[in-house]
């Protein structure tokens, strides 16, 4: 009778499955308990006020104002205006449901010239910041450095200067020192491969230097300000949790050779790991030929020093990277193209991109997740941006249906939480970002916001994506669908 009963059912599931119209939604995906659902902005991009309250000039006003630099000649004088709406925006995020928020300090505004004394207008704003969003049951997440260096220290020579780095622990301190009492969790660089590679090699970004050698310095000299930022901030609060948050994306070979595989491996750890590594074991990546001691700039005690285990490792991650081994053996740094002997494809050739031009592919996530976990003994892991640029903007009805990023989301977050049921200690997720903002180098072009920002009238609208991803947050779970 049973036994029937059961065939019986099985037959009905047959039958429903093979005849119904939709497929059945999925089961929901969910997150560990204390997880946290954030958004990230930064300072330059967003904050504007650039002459206000003495800040000093950054690298990024400089660069943003010498013709030809930024896409329509855009610069970040006004940006978002972030700077004197900062309430209205924490108000946005309470409502939304928001319980993390990343965002970035700016040096020049803290340190006109990026030295001396503190500007206390400059730290009053963080001040001001962090209480509102305490208040708001938000959780402050500050970075202290995405990439607006005080103009003047880049005269006196910028990140290839080991003077730099010293400047840069004072800095830490003072920021630690004013908010170590209601800040825990800390990013010391946002994307240090990022800002020395297009800074100080490609020349795309502030200052927009072209220079191998002191390219190769300025990234021993992040390594080591890294360093001194992370005692900097332990002196100061023993107890809080420090990092930095790294681009990262998978390097895949372009084909299973060995000569490709042994290139993606390379790339791996130069792109992934420059500042990663030397933090965590006290040692460069040994990937890139040619390059010793003597052309880093490594001094004694240089490594002791950089060495810092992380609290966490923070993960920006949009993309993967497809390497193959370059043709012929090129003789490496002396130029960029000759810099590193392997060739990127950056993009799969059919799938599917933002408007950005961005590949989208969710198992970057999973893959580099994976593999971090892997190689640094599952280390707790905060992805501190991921996101995607989609131009909508509103409809006659004022709506923004955005339905392209609330599919982004959904998938790249399915793959982090696959990520985290084989194993990897994941944290928290920071959405790239709050607000449209300055994009570098492709200035208004390009919005990654959840909140769509009206340019002319700063009038803030949340869009679809921004009312799901709410939803998320709520739920610590992607809605079933
Ligand atoms: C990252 C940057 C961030 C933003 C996103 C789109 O590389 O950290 O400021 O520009 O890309």
């Amino acid at each position: 009778m049973i036994r029937h009963l059961v065939s019986l059912l099985r037959r009905t599931a047959d039958v429903v499955r093979k005849t119904r119209p939709f497929p059945l939604p999925t089961a929901a995906v969910t997150f560990p308990e204390n997880f946290v659902w954030g958004v990230a902005t930064a300072s330059y991009q967003i904050e504007g006020a650039v002459k206000e309250d003495g800040r000093g000039e950054s690298v990024w006003d400089r660069f943003s104002h010498t013709s030809g630099k930024v896409k329509n000649g855009d610069n970040g004088d006004v940006a978002v205006d972030h700077y004197h709406r900062y309430a209205e925006d924490v108000e946005l995020m309470r409502k939304m449901g928001i319980k993390g928020y990343r965002f970035s300090i700016s040096w020049p505004r803290i340190q006109p010239s990026g030295r001396g004394p503190a500007n206390q207008k400059g730290l009053d704003f963080y001040n001001q910041l962090v209480d509102a969003l305490l208040e708001a049951g938000i959780r402050p997440f500050p970075t202290l450095y995405h990439w607006d260096l005080p103009q003047a220290l880049e005269d006196s020579g910028g990140w290839p200067s080991r003077d730099t780095a010293y400047h840069f622990a004072d800095y830490a301190d003072i920021v630690a020192n004013a908010l170590s009492d209601r800040v825990h969790s800390w990013t010391i660089f946002n994307e240090p491969w990022m800002f020395t590679t297009l800074g100080y090699l490609r020349g795309q970004h502030a200052p927009g230097r072209t220079e191998v050698d002191a390219y190769l310095r300025s990234t021993h000299v992040v390594n080591l300000a890294q360093g001194l930022a992370f005692r900097a901030i332990k002196n100061r609060n023993n107890a809080a949790r420090v990092g930095s948050a790294f681009s990262m994306w998978p390097c895949q070979p372009a084909t299973n050779s060995r000569a490709n595989r042994e290139a993606a491996e390379r790339a791996h750890g130069w792109q992934n790991l420059w500042f990663l590594h030397p933090a965590m074991s006290g040692s460069y990546p040994s990937v890139l030929q040619d390059v010793n001691d003597t052309r880093l700039g490594v001094k004694s005690g240089d490594m002791e020093a950089i060495r810092s285990p992380f609290d966490f490792i923070g993960i920006n991650n949009y993309l993967r990277t497809i390497f193959a081994a370059a043709k012929q053996r090129r003789t490496p740094i002396d130029s960029f193209h000759r810099f590193f002997p392997v060739e990127t494809k950056f993009h799969g050739v059919h799938r599917a991109r933002t408007d950005i031009g961005w590949e989208i592919y969710p198992k970057a996530l999973y893959e580099i997740v994976m593999r971090i976990s892997k190689d640094y003994n599952r280390p707790p892991i905060e992805i501190t941006e991921n996101g995607c640029a989609y131009n909508d903007v509103p409809g006659f009805d004022g709506l923004i249906p955005d339905q392209r990023r609330i599919d982004f989301h959904r998938k790249y977050l399915t793959e982090l939480a696959r990520a985290i049921r084989d194993g990897a200690d994941v944290r928290g997720y920071y959405a790239w970002s709050l607000l449209d903002n300055f994009e570098w180098a492709e200035g208004y072009n390009q919005r990654f916001g959840l909140v769509h920002v009206d340019f002319q009238t700063q009038k803030r609208t949340l869009k679809e994506s921004g009312h799901w991803y709410g939803k998320v947050a709520g739920e610590n779970a992607l809605p079933a669908g």
